[in-house]
């Protein structure tokens, strides 16, 4: 695995393979990597004959009182787990060599923006646009993979790709839990093992929901209402939102079918994490 952390060194690195027409893989990550990450990797190669992972902590998608400073770093490890997983680059920059000069451009979504997320951390999905699209020019891959656990972000690339002519595939890969069903986070990290516990409530409101779901009730209030009442059940944890919404636009819906997505946000101490499920799948 070759470790690069200049634009220009991973450009003439891709230029031999694009030249003998092999396919090119990108898996954006911010390091502190676990399994869920790893697992992308493993979906970009049965796309791509060259898989290349990029670590970058993107301060631009942080707000001023967001976790930036204190987010997890380890390069090193990354780069052991990267490579024993078959990366084939890591991609690793320095602010300086991605942010170089002036801010004058950036890539702003408009109508998923202001919900969910977005409503909860405003200018965010502008920082994810718009490294996500520099990322793409500098690698020019054939496809890029992103994980469900995400899935507004993943919703918005696919937008980003399709309105911006982009002309990379998308792929969406599964959330990667651990046995208990917390899904993997490198913000895990952050909580103690009191509210790792507490935290377990967001799965198991998300699979009651689609529990009741897989059993006939596609009432989206009843589903809802049935969703607050497992919440209550840890008053610590304070919830941000809980959303049954279509997976294109992501709007409420009043009745839930297959495919429907109930989303997830809530604080455990202070570490803000969110889930989801797509109902009738996974
Ligand atoms: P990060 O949080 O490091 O996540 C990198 C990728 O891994 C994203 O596509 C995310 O959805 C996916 N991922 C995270 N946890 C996962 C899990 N448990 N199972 C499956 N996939 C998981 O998302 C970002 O970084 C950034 O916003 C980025 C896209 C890199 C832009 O800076």
């Amino acid at each position: 695995m070759r470790i690069i952390d200049r634009i220009a060194a991973l450009r003439s690195a891709l230029a031999e393979p694009r030249r003998r027409g092999q396919a090119v893989a990108l898996v954006p990550t911010m390091g502190y990597l676990h399994e869920g990450h790893l697992q992308l990797a493993d979906e970009a190669r049965r796309h791509a004959a060259v898989v290349v992972m990029s670590v970058f902590v993107n301060p631009m998608q942080f707000g001023p009182h967001e976790d930036y400073t204190r987010y997890p770093r380890d390069l090193e490890g990354d780069a052991m787990k990267a490579e024993r997983r078959g990366v084939d680059v890591l991609f690793a920059p320095p602010v300086e060599e991605m942010y170089a000069g002036d801010r004058t451009v950036v890539v702003t979504p408009l109508s998923l923006a202001d919900r969910w997320e977005g409503a909860a951390r405003p200018g965010h999905f502008t920082g994810v646009l718009t490294i996500v699209s520099k990322l793409f020019n500098i690698v020019q891959p054939t496809v890029a993979v992103f994980g469900q656990k995400d899935i507004q972000q993943a919703t918005l690339i696919r937008s980003l790709t399709r309105e911006l002519d982009f002309g990379v595939r998308i792929v969406v890969a599964p959330t990667v839990r651990e046995r208990d069903g917390l899904a993997m986070s490198s913000r895990n990290a952050y909580l103690s093992n009191e509210e790792r516990k507490r935290a377990l409530v967001l799965y198991r409101t998300l699979r009651g929901i689609a529990d009741a779901f897989d059993g006939g009730q596609y009432d989206a209030v009843e589903l809802e209402q049935l969703g607050w009442e497992i919440l209550a059940t840890e008053p610590e944890v304070q919830v941000d939102y809980l959303a049954i919404v279509d997976p294109t636009r992501l709007e409420p819906v009043a009745v839930a079918e297959q495919g429907t997505i109930v989303a997830i946000a809530a604080r455990a101490g202070t570490t803000r994490l969110i889930d989801n499920v797509i109902l009738g799948g996974t």
